[in-house]
C-alpha cells in the first residue's frame, strides 16, 4: 500500500494510450490511493468514462460546468484536495494548452487553478515520435517544466501508428513506480551509490558451482530507495531473478572476484557504497575445463578451497573509504549474539555503519528487523518491509553523510 493516504487526480488527455490509463487507475488504487479521474473530450474518443468511473470507485468528471458540484466549482475543488495531480497520456496539445495557461475545459483549467506549492503536478507524455520530436513540443516541455511541472519520460519503440521511436507513454507500472518514488524525501539528492546484492557464484566446472541462498530482494529494494531518495544508483548483482528498480543501473555478475573487479570499477565515482551481497566466503581453488566425471572407482573428488576476496574490506581499506569521501556500509547475518558479532564486525571490517540481521529471518524473506551499529552504539530499528526498511536505512545513512539532510 505504498500510496495510502494519497488522494490522486489522474486526467486522461486525447491519445491511444488512453487504453493504458485503465490498468494505471486500478494500479493506483490498489496502491491505496484515492483517485478522481478527470478526462478531456478528446480522451473520451478513446475510452468512456464509465470504465474509469468503475475502475476509480468515483464518478468522473469531464466539463467544468458540472452541476454535480455544489457550488458549480468542480475546479476549484477537484484540485484543492490532490496530493497529485498526474496527466497520463498527457497530449502534445495538451502541454502546449499549458503553456499558454488555457483554462477552457475542466483539465487545463484545474492545471491552472492548482495551488502549485501544494498541488503538485506531472505529465506522463505520449505522441507520435515525429509529434515528440517537434522543436514546439520540447520548447513546450522545457516550458511547462520550467512553470514547475514534474515531466516524466516517454517509452520507446513500436507506437500505434505503425512507427518505431519515442514518444510511447510509460508503462502503467512506471509510471506507478515514479508516482511512489515522487513522494519520497530527496534526501540523497545528487548522491551516487554503489550497492552489491545478491549471492556469488564459485564455479567447480562448466557445469557446477557452489552459491547461498540469498534472494537479493535487501539489496534490491536498497537500491530502489536509494534511487526514490534522488540518488543516481548502480546494483552490481550476483545471480539473482529480480527485476532491476526503475532508474537503477545493472551490473550482472557471477563470481566474488568479478563482483570485486565490478565495484572497483564504480566506486571512484561514488558517495555511498553498500555491501549487502552474500558473497561466497571460499571458491573452489581450481576450476576444470570439462565436466569433473565419475571416474567409476566410487570415490568422490576432493574439492580444495581458497579464500575469496573481501570486498567491503577492500573498498573501505581505499584513500577515499579512509578520508571519509566515501561512506561505507556493511551487513551482517548472524544466526545468534547479533549485537556483539555485529559490534565486532563494524571494527574489523573498519566501516561507519554496520546493519546487522539475524539470517534466518530474513533470507528470501519480505520483511526484515536491522540493527544498526556505528561508533555511538546499537540502535533497533522495527521490523519492516524491505521496502521500508531500505526507507529506513536510506534516511540513516543520509543523516550520517558529511553535509547530510537532517531527517
Ligand atoms: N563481504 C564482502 N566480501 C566478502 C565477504 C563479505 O564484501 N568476501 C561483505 C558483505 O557484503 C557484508 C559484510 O561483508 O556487507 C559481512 O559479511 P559476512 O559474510 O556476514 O561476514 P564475514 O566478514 O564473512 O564474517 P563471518 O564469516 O565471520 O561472519
Amino acid at each position: 500500500m505504498e500510496l495510502a493516504g494519497k488522494h490522486i487526480v489522474l486526467g486522461l488527455t486525447g491519445g491511444i494510450a488512453c487504453y493504458k490509463s485503465a490498468e494505471l487507475c486500478r494500479l493506483l488504487v490498489k496502491a491505496g490511493a484515492t483517485v478522481q479521474v478527470v478526462m478531456t473530450e478528446a480522451a473520451e474518443q478513446f475510452i468512456t468514462p464509465v470504465t474509469m468511473q468503475a475502475l476509480s470507485g468515483r464518478a468522473v468528471y469531464t466539463s467544468q460546468w458540472d452541476g454535480r458540484e455544489p457550488n458549480n466549482m468542480p475546479h476549484i475543488n477537484l484540485s484543492r484536495e490532490a496530493d497529485a495531480m498526474l496527466i497520463a497520456p498527457c497530449s502534445a496539445d495538451f502541454i502546449a494548452r499549458l503553456v499558454q495557461g488555457r483554462a477552457d475545459e475542466l483539465l487545463s483549467l484545474m492545471c491552472l487553478a492548482r495551488p502549485v506549492e501544494r498541488v503538485p503536478l506531472l505529465l506522463a507524455p505520449a505522441m507520435n515520435r515525429e509529434m515528440w520530436a517537434h522543436p514546439a513540443t520540447q520548447r513546450n516541455l522545457a516550458q511547462v517544466a520550467a512553470d514547475g511541472a514534474v515531466v516524466l519520460g516517454v517509452g520507446r519503440g513500436d507506437q500505434a501508428c505503425g512507427e518505431t521511436g519515442d514518444g510511447r507513454m510509460l508503462e502503467p507500472a512506471e509510471l506507478l513506480a515514479d508516482l511512489v518514488a515522487f513522494f519520497q524525501p530527496k534526501v540523497l539528492a545528487g548522491r551516487r551509490v554503489v550497492v552489491t546484492a545478491g549471492p556469488t557464484f564459485e564455479a567447480l566446472d562448466p557445469i557446477r558451482g557452489i552459491t547461498n541462498h540469498s534472494s537479493g530482494k535487501m539489496g534490491f529494494a536498497i537500491a530502489r530507495a536509494a534511487r526514490e531518495a534522488g540518488a543516481e544508483v548502480v546494483v552490481v548483482a550476483g545471480p539473482v531473478s529480480l527485476a532491476t528498480p526503475r532508474g537503477v543501473r545493472r551490473v550482472d555478475v557471477k563470481s566474488a572476484r568479478d563482483m570485486l573487479a565490478a565495484t572497483q570499477a564504480e566506486v571512484p565515482a561514488a558517495d555511498i557504497f553498500i555491501a549487502t551481497a552474500a558473497v561466497a566466503d571460499w571458491r573452489p581453488l581450481t576450476q576444470a575445463d570439462q565436466k569433473i566425471k565419475k571416474d567409476g572407482s566410487g570415490d568422490a573428488p576432493t574439492v580444495a578451497f581458497t579464500e575469496n576476496p573481501d570486498i567491503l574490506l577492500t573498498v573501505a581499506q581505499s584513500d577515499r573509504a579512509r578520508s571519509g569521501a566515501l561512506f561505507c556500509v556493511g551487513f551482517a547475518a548472524e544466526s545468534h549474539d547479533l549485537v556483539a558479532h555485529a559490534t565486532a564486525k563494524r571494527a574489523r571490517k573498519g566501516i561507519p555503519l554496520l546493519v546487522g540481521n539475524i539470517g534466518p529471518l530474513t533470507f528470501g524473506q519480505d520483511d526484515n528487523q536491522m540493527l544498526l551499529v556505528d561508533a555511538q552504539g546499537v540502535q533497533e530499528l522495527p521490523r519492516a518491509s524491505k521496502t521500508e526498511c531500505a526507507r529506513l536505512l536510506v534516511r540513516e545513512i543520509a543523516r550520517r553523510l558529511p553535509g547530510g539532510i537532517a531527517t
